[in-house]
């Protein structure tokens, strides 16, 4: 039987002959330790787990009071660390010295352990060589040092197994690192003002799966029911089910991380780069996205049937000829880069 914790959301499936039919239980939450109470009294002993199921599905929320739990949810994200966010400041200073970013990190040793071993990874070909934070701002640069500060600070929450989306613990990382930085490629290649920004937009572009998930997998039947034509996108079957689809609910995620909005913007229009008004890096980061799942990389349920805006191209200037090389640089970084 499916079971769902009211309190944190998590799915959880018992085996029917562990529970005892016809009696009221109540248990703590594996995940959150919040109690879970069941009632059984309708089944009877060797019940059919089915019938229960369909029950169970009327308590699902609907419309409106579904979409405003999903915004609830989106307050209970972990916030994008705060040292992320200092060093950012610090970084944006010109008055700034290195002394400042050094005395923050040393106040967050676990983010300043994930960015060195980011920094050690094949992509920076400097074979394990970066031994402190100082020292990765003085062999990679102070732009690299950012991308790598951004990566530390998201790299546990976007590594996250995600049963609703068909992705394994890793997966949407990787995703997202092949995003951020086919982001990057073509916002050098095309647009290098927007380098930076497409870098981040690229790797938190998808956050909003994380707050998804969970009702994706309560609801999985009827998302089964909704794809079952061929015809109908998981994009869309988020937004008919769900009220929200993740672009949207990443646009929300962003503003509590307090991320720019022009970034906001991009990632709000990720699968619709038209409806940006204009916004050239949401057309970057749409690109970066389509390539990334031709590439395979992080392809989970909604990776078919995946839409690529037929102007996106045009309007970036990129030749169907440079696609070929720009996914082979998308796979080639994905991969050293995920070998840390
Ligand atoms: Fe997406
Ligand atoms: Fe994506």
């Amino acid at each position: 039987m499916r079971v769902t914790c009211s309190k944190c959301d998590k799915v959880f499936n018992i085996p029917d002959e562990r529970l005892p039919m016809g009696k009221e239980i109540a248990f703590p939450c594996p995940n959150c330790k919040g109690i879970i109470e069941l009632d059984l009294r309708s089944k009877a002993i060797h019940g059919n787990a089915s019938e229960f199921e369909e029950n169970m599905k009327t308590d699902y929320l609907t419309g409106e009071a579904l979409k405003n739990k999903i915004l609830r949810k989106v307050m209970d994200l972990p916030p994008m660390p705060q040292t992320v966010l200092k060093a950012r400041d610090i970084m944006a200073n010109p008055k700034s010295d290195f002394k400042q970013l050094a005395d923050l990190f040393e106040t967050d040793q676990a983010i300043a352990a994930k960015i060195l071993k980011l920094a050690n990874s094949p992509y920076y070909g400097l074979g394990g060589k970066v031994s402190s934070i100082q020292h990765a701002s003085v062999v990679l640069g102070h732009k690299t040092l950012g991308e790598l500060i951004t990566m530390g600070g998201t790299s546990s929450l976007l590594g996250e197994k995600l049963e609703g989306y068909g992705l394994d613990a890793g997966a949407l990382w990787k995703h997202s690192l092949a995003v951020a930085f086919g982001s990057r490629i073509i916002a050098q290649k095309k647009e290098p003002s927007l380098t930076n920004d497409a870098f981040t937009s690229g790797l938190i572009h998808d956050a909003g799966k994380l707050i998804l998930d969970p009702y994706i997998t309560e609801r999985w039947e009827l998302f089964e029911e909704f794809m079952s034509g061929g015809q109908k996108t998981f994009l869309e079957a988020e937004k008919e089910i769900l009220e929200l689809d993740h672009s949207e609910v990443a646009a929300e995620v962003c503003k509590t991380w307090n991320i720019p909005k022009p970034l906001t913007i991009a990632i709000r229009y990720h699968h619709h780069p038209s409806r940006s008004q204009g916004s050239k890096l949401a057309y970057i980061v749409h690109v970066a996205d389509a390539l990334a799942m031709m590439t395979g990389l992080g392809l989970g349920i909604d990776g078919t049937l995946y839409q690529m805006d037929e102007d996106a191209l045009e309007i970036l200037g990129i030749q169907r000829v440079e696609i070929n090389d720009m996914m082979g640089d998308i796979l080639n970084a994905a991969k050293k880069i995920s070998e840390s």
